[in-house]
């Protein structure tokens, strides 16, 4: 495929939206078609099912349930949005991709392996470019988050439950260190952004951009 796919990933007020501006002015700068999208969401549907996923009143879902619906909204979102747009040669920047189920729903629910196995079908094997994992203290960024309006279902859930994702992003870059760079979310937001840079020039420099 001939555009680009960049994720962002990040526990709760990791400062994602910031940084996605950022990583958009400068492909914008470069001439590049951007696209900016989320998960889950994205497309019609899938933010249809973002809502089920997100509602704080949905307190009776079940873990492979939540999970799925993940999958699904994801499933959409890659068929209907994000490859077309890559076939057109544009950036594709994805507030949060599969790594946030494996982090939430493998290790912050402990459902293990099967959430890979499931996202495998969901997005037809499509993996982005580069991923930037935010790097926060789960403490530190419910602060955060919480300053910055009201909660939603995940967010909601106890520390512990925040500890539990955070050591899967660790698990994650530790496994695939040449598609996920860990950005230090306590550097100032001009650290973070000379940091992100710096990386995407790199990629472009190897990718010919
Ligand atoms: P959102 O408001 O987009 O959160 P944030 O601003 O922190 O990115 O809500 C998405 C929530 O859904 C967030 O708490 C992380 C969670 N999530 C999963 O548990 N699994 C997933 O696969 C995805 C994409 C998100």
């Amino acid at each position: 495929m001939k555009g680009l796919f960049i994720t962002l990933e990040g526990g709760d007020g990791a400062g994602k939206s910031t940084q996605i501006r950022n990583i958009e002015r400068f492909f914008t700068e470069k001439g590049l078609v951007v696209v900016h999208t989320r998960e889950p969401g994205g497309t019609q549907i899938s933010e249809k099912l973002r809502d089920i996923l997100l509602d704080n009143r949905n307190t009776e879902m079940t873990d492979v349930t939540e999970m799925m619906i993940y999958a699904a909204s994801r499933a959409q979102h890659v068929r209907e949005l994000i490859i077309p747009a890559l076939e057109r040669g544009e950036v594709v920047i994805c507030d949060r991709f599969v790594d946030s189920s494996v982090a939430y729903q493998a290790y912050g629910r402990g459902l293990g392996d099967m959430v890979a196995e499931v996202n495998r079908h969901a997005t037809g094997g499509l993996r982005p470019d580069i991923t930037f994992w935010l790097d926060i203290d789960p403490a530190a960024g419910r602060a955060r988050a919480a300053k910055a309006g009201e909660l939603d279902r995940l967010e909601l859930e106890k520390l512990d439950f925040h500890y539990r994702v955070y050591e899967g992003y660790k698990k994650i870059a530790e496994a695939e260190p040449d598609r996920v760079k860990r950005i230090n979310a306590a550097d100032t937001v001009e650290e973070i952004c000379s940091n992100i840079y710096a990386c995407l020039e790199k990629l472009c420099e190897e990718k010919g951009i």
